[in-house]
């Protein structure tokens, strides 16, 4: 298949998407920071399903990273993306500058709470939520696609988009893509590359026992019972826990005794030396 049509400016965006309306066809947008491994390019997969065309953007986005995360070390691989944005028949890349995206002057931002604010991830990284929401916020208002499509790797950040998009009334459906993992359950992410050869090899473990939190749940474990199993099991594996937690699927909120036919996941964000790694499952 060919190259994909490489956008840089937000009036190249446009432009094209006015091309695609006028023929008659429906556009999916899929919203990455680059370094694609097979996870993002099952989303491109999906969301080509959805619409008639698939355009990808690819940015790293500097507001979400706080002053002391690895914005300037994330890992930027374009040349491999597109190249395998070609061989899947991804039809554009979204690719601005940062200077495009936030011009100077820049002074507005999305402000989330609900999901944003359940003591999860918004616990150990303050400013993150905001960030995604107003990047996503202006990458939907640039392209206008009928839908756009998250991955569950991400879970908190995908309940937040869709709170926003539901709060600001913007016209997009968002779909929810299955998390991708490696052949020994390691979900996969773009800061794997950070992991020594020894963490690697542990990094599993954080699936085997958000597995085993699922299980001991099923069997009738207290929520709390099940947490604290999972967290000191994770410490003696050998991670520095931030949190592994039982939530309401839908709200992210805390639960104390499920009610009859609640969906609950189960969170989890643990550290490995120096890479920060997070995971979620389906709890029942
Ligand atoms: O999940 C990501 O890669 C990013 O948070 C996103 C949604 C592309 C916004 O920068």
């Amino acid at each position: 298949m060919g190259q994909p049509l490489v956008l840089r400016s937000v009036a190249a965006l446009r432009a094209w998407r006015q091309q695609c309306r006028r023929a008659g066809e429906t556009m999916g947008l899929v919203p990455t920071m680059g370094a694609l491994h097979v996870g993002h390019l099952s989303l491109v997969n999906r969301i080509r399903q959805e619409a008639d065309r698939a355009v990808v953007s690819i940015f790293v986005n500097p507001t979400q990273f706080a002053p002391n995360e690895d914005f300037s070390i994330y890992p930027r691989t374009f040349e491999r993306d597109l190249q395998q944005l070609s061989e899947i028949g991804a039809d554009a890349v979204f690719a601005p500058t940062v200077q495009e995206m936030y011009p100077d002057g820049f002074a507005t931002t999305v402000t989330v709470a609900g999901p944003a604010k359940v003591g999860l991830e918004d616990a150990f990284r303050p400013t993150h939520f905001g960030g995604v929401a107003t990047v996503v916020s202006k990458l939907l208002l640039q392209a206008l696609p009928e839908c756009a499509i998250f991955g569950e790797k991400d879970y908190q950040q995908l309940a937040v988009i869709r709170h926003m998009v539901r709060d600001l009334d913007i016209p997009v459906e968002i779909l929810a893509g299955l998390t991708v993992r490696e052949a020994d359950g390691l979900a996969m992410s773009s800061r794997n590359v950070y992991l020594s050869p020894e963490e690697r090899a542990l990094a599993p473990k954080i699936q085997e026992i958000l597995q085993g939190c699922a299980e001991k749940l099923r069997k009738g474990s207290a929520i709390l019972a099940a947490e604290t199993w999972g967290r000191t099991e994770l410490a003696i594996a050998g991670f520095e826990v931030d949190y592994i937690a039982v939530r309401d699927a839908a709200s992210l909120a805390p639960v104390d005794e499920p009610r009859p036919g609640q969906s609950l996941r189960i969170l989890v964000a643990a550290k490995l030396g120096r890479t920060r790694l997070i995971d979620n499952i389906a709890a029942n």
